[in-house]
């Protein structure tokens, strides 16, 4: 089974579509507030390496500033055409505070 770090979140955006650039366990992620929840993919896009936190949201997509590639940000697919995708962390809130799982890397042990 594979292992999971959660990692508190220590700042969230708070406005709908508001999103922020965070590093969490390593990685670069951006956190999006969307329909009153929290959501965290990677930040860079995967078309040239854009920053996706300086992008926009439609819908449930945040759309890449570059050359506007769409991706979902619930399952991090990229829009049809694209063939590409986004990862996606899970999320979970606990006593009010926003956690991001991670999964442990193999070589860091267990
Ligand atoms: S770098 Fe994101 S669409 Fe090109």
């Amino acid at each position: 089974m594979e292992k999971i770090d959660w990692h508190l979140l220590t700042a969230t955006p708070s406005e709908e579509g508001e999103k922020r650039k965070l590093k969490v366990g390593g990685k670069t992620l951006c956190i999006v507030h969307l329909e009153g929840k929290i959501r965290a993919v990677g930040n860079r896009c995967p078309h040239a390496g854009a920053d996706l936190s300086q992008g926009w949201c439609e819908e449930s997509k945040i759309v890449c500033p570059f050359h506007r590639h769409r991706f979902d940000l619930l399952t991090g697919k990229g829009d049809a055409g694209q063939a590409n995708f986004i990862p996606v962390y899970p999320v979970k809130q606990v006593d009010g505070k926003w956690y991001v799982g991670i999964k442990k890397s193999w070589w860091k042990g267990w």
